[in-house]
């Protein structure tokens, strides 16, 4: 990411902390592929009460207490998001939060993780902060501290401890042939972001985007429990495609996704196609392209917002098939209208992932 020369504008009323940013959110995530250069070889960590490590890249690491408690333990901050800070603040938290709720856990503790300009007033930080103090708060759960670092770019997020039962946690890693996949909300929100930055967006589809990203995923999880789901991840900044890449292969599997039941967030193909395409969503076309099938009626602008990078995205749940009508109903019922069956899982084929 590339730091631009921040001038800030004195008009602290009509503040937009998106000027401050290239790329924010999940899409100012390391490549996948750079990041594993600097993990490989690195020592490994064993320990018998560890029961999810980063070997798995999971959501969280789990790590059991006793017989009946395992903590849920993950991090997750990044630059503005979004033009107001009390929808950075929201928004950044339900996205530290989500980690949590993919391993169908209950949110306990955060800490907050702060980097903030000098010259930018408290004021904005206070939003932010309050943000986050709402959302942790909806989530059941408390703020318990948290550490400040002076730096250019404002950048918010949570470091959270969860609980879950040390035998029914879920994994990306269980996905069975057979089963299939639901998508709980509609893509879109990296390429609708960098429309706004160009004032493309119109205020209707933005805002679309902001309470699709602020939205929390804990009855998502609470519905995943409900059902003994086993294996699920969140979509953040790998996009539908690199999250599900991570679940077949983590699984063992191969994953079909059929691109037009994909939930979309209504104008964001308009937005691709006016070439509203953030990097992150190449980068994800990098570092999947070689395992990830799309075939030829799949068009251009489908293939890019599958490969999006979500902030604070919705839960891809992998459900036995005779349970999946009935668990959509459920989700679009509780929270998330949109919540759509987006593909199935085979077994282990030619390639791990195959859009149609
Ligand atoms: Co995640
Ligand atoms: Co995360
Ligand atoms: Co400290």
């Amino acid at each position: 990411m590339t730091l631009q020369k921040v001038t800030i504008n004195t008009d602290f009323e009509n503040f937009d902390l998106l000027k401050l940013v290239d790329q924010g959110g999940c899409s100012s995530k390391l490549p996948a592929a750079e990041l594993a250069k600097a993990l490989a070889g690195l020592p490994k960590v064993e320990d018998e009460n560890l029961l999810v490590n980063i070997d798995t890249h999971d959501d969280a690491g789990v790590y059991k207490i006793n017989d009946e408690q395992a903590l849920v333990l993950t991090t997750d901050f990044f630059p503005p998001i979004c033009s107001d800070p009390y929808d950075f603040g929201q928004i950044s938290a339900a996205n530290s939060l989500s980690d949590v709720y993919a391993m169908g856990g209950k949110v306990l503790t955060a800490l907050n993780l702060v980097l903030f300009p000098a010259n930018v007033p408290m004021t904005i930080l206070k939003e932010i902060l309050r943000g986050g103090h709402d959302k942790v708060t909806e989530a059941g759960g408390i703020i318990v501290g948290g550490h400040t670092i002076e730096d250019d770019i404002p950048k918010y997020g949570l470091a959270v401890t969860g609980t879950v039962h040390p035998d029914k946690f879920i994994t990306n890693a269980g996905a069975k042939p057979g089963d299939i996949l639901i998508l709980t909300k509609p893509l879109g929100t990296g390429a609708i972001i960098s429309a706004k930055k160009i004032d493309l967006a119109e205020d209707e589809t933005y805002q679309k985007a902001i309470d699709t990203m602020k939205l929390l995923n804990d009855k998502g999880a609470e519905i995943m429990n409900e059902y003994s789901v086993k294996c699920a991840t969140d979509i953040t900044g790998f996009g539908l495609i690199g999250h599900a890449l991570k679940m077949a292969r983590g699984s063992e599997v191969s994953i079909k996704i059929k691109a037009d039941s994909v939930p979309a967030i209504e104008k964001v193909i308009d937005l691709i196609d006016m070439g509203c395409i953030p990097g992150a969503a190449f980068r994800n076309l990098e570092f999947t392209s070689d395992d990830c099938l799309f075939e030829n009626s799949v068009d251009y602008n489908h293939k890019m917002l599958l490969l999006d990078a979500q902030t604070s995205g919705g839960l891809l749940i992998c459900t036995p098939a005779e349970k999946a009508d009935e668990m959509v109903g459920k989700l679009r019922n509780s929270k998330y209208p949109e919540a759509a069956i987006v593909g199935v899982v085979t077994e282990k084929a030619e390639k791990a992932i195959i859009v149609h």
